[in-house]
């Protein structure tokens, strides 16, 4: 059992190139669902409750900083890549003696906390955790060497086994912890004479072994758990993997999918029950699902709530937003940051809206633009309908009071008013703000001119 006095320090290697991904990019900035690689090594850090945490990064440093500038971390560069243990080397700075260090790996996004809690639960003063799969292809990986008691001898690297030991299936993961004085005095130990001139951290293993310090495995529950990214096929293997778990985890808290293999999940969702997601749905950043709801197929949603009963129509694309209860959305709508649309209001197909605050039982049904506005309860806005809300410079606000009725193809141009129970003729370009109760219109009149003809087509010679 951990000494669970001791604080949890993680230390993630970042530093290596990442030459496969055939990318500008660090290797770790690539994103597994919608997030870079080291921010899942790093969240999963400080979901087992690490107190410090120590990036060692190298390639590309700068865009690494920048995009690790929210972690509470301390960050160490590794200037020349000499091997794992020299990567680890660089850490130590920011260690305690007395803390258990745990070390994970920026491109291996998918360990589970409950793997790492059980490798953490083998660490005392004298014993190392270390966290092992079993590969039908163990080929590249270093070896799990183990005595005739079956007990962990050291680490062999695929480049300086030998024959025999090449078909050892059991493979070092890389993932290990151990306590920070024990970590400091074996890599002390270790040196660079092997076929690759590298500092093995995994030389720490053998090392331990004889100063009398025991071994304890762990397996994975899961081979992915343990996969790195090192190519853009393996990062996509592991997306896959990441969305049909997060499907999963939705259907098992009532949600119903059309398709688990199609529903993308980039964030974090949270759902209520007898919900039903259509295929081909992508729910990025915090949306939040109540219950009843129908997600119609090919809709778009980030950063958003979704009220219960609420019914939103296929290819409907919304951004920060709240939609209320018993609300319709769709098809075809986009619904821009800060709309609000209160219970039983509707937007429907080829209509946008941006900040806009949409009463009880309003309906926008058909191709509108409403942007910076505020509307009532009960409005009906008739198709066509455009508010005028940027002179080219500004952006102004325009109103419309409980009960309007706005025809068709009328433009509202703001900052401008519309009061209550309002009539707006079709066709009306609205300019001053109205009273209450009223007809407005705005139309030139129209006329007939008897007898007409219309133009003959010109005969030409050719
Ligand atoms: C390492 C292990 C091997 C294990 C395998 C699992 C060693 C010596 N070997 O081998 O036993 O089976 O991982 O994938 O540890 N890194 C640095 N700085 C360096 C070198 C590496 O930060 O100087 C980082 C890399 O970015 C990478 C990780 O450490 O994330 C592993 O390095 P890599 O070169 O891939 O080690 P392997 O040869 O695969
Ligand atoms: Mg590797």
């Amino acid at each position: 059992m951990a000494n669970i006095l001791s604080p949890l320090s993680v230390i993630i290697l970042a530093a290596g190139k990442g030459t496969r991904m055939k990318s500008a990019f660090p290797k770790v900035l690539h994103q597994l669902a919608g997030k870079p690689l080291i921010n899942h090594v790093y969240d999963t850090a400080i979901s087992i409750g690490a107190e410090s945490v120590c990036v060692v990064y190298g390639h590309e440093g700068e865009m690494l900083l920048h995009n690790c500038k929210n972690f509470k971390c301390h960050f160490a560069e590794q200037k020349e890549q000499l091997g794992t243990g020299h990567a680890v080397d660089h850490a130590l700075p920011y260690l305690s003696m007395n803390d258990t260090v745990l070390i994970l790996y920026g491109d291996v996004p998918l360990t589970s906390e409950q793997t790492l809690k059980n490798l953490l639960d083998k660490v005392d003063d004298d014993t190392i955790g270390l966290l092992t799969v079993n590969l039908d292809d163990p080929h590249g990986y270093g070896r799990i060497v183990r005595d005739g008691a079956k007990n962990v001898k050291c680490i062999v690297e695929q480049k300086d086994a030998s024959p025999q030991q090449l078909k050892i299936s059991e493979v070092n993961t890389g993932i290990m912890a151990l306590k920070a004085d024990l970590l400091r005095d074996m890599l002390a130990k270790i040196n660079n004479e092997n076929a690759q001139g590298e500092y093995y951290l995994t030389d720490v293993i053998g090392l331990a072994v004889d100063a009398g310090k025991k071994i304890e495995t762990c397996f994975a529950a899961n081979e992915y758990e343990v996969a790195g990214v090192n190519s853009r096929v393996q990062l996509a293997e592991l997306e896959r993997v990441y969305q049909k778990n997060h499907a999963i985890k939705l259907m098992e808290s009532g949600v119903t999918l059309a398709d688990p293999e199609r529903i993308d999940v980039r964030g974090n969702i949270s759902v209520g029950q007898d919900i039903f997601i259509d295929s081909n749905v992508t729910l990025s950043g915090d949306v939040s699902i109540e219950d009843f709801v129908q997600i119609g197929q090919g809709c778009v949603i980030s950063d958003s709530t979704i009220g219960a009963g609420s019914i939103i129509k296929p290819y409907s694309v919304i951004e920060n937003s709240t939609i209320g209860s018993q609300v319709e959305v769709g098809p075809f709508a986009r619904v821009r940051p800060g709309t609000e649309m209160a219970a039983g209001s509707k937007v429907g197909n080829f209509v946008e809206t941006k900040k806009a605050i949409i009463g009880e039982g309003t309906k926008i049904s058909h191709l509108s633009y409403v942007g910076d506005a505020e509307l009532g309860k009960n409005i009906n806005i008739g198709a066509g309908t455009i508010t005028c809300n940027y002179d080219g410079v500004n952006k102004h606000k325009t109103i419309i009071k409980d009960n309007a009725f706005i025809g068709s193809d009328t433009q509202l141009v703001a900052p401008v008013t519309v009061g209550e129970g309002v009539t707006v003729a079709a066709g009306s370009t609205i300019t001053k703000d109205t009273s209450d109760g009223v007809l407005v219109l705005s139309r030139t009149k129209q006329k007939e001119i008897a007898g007409w003809k219309r133009p003959e087509k010109i005969k030409s010679d050719e």
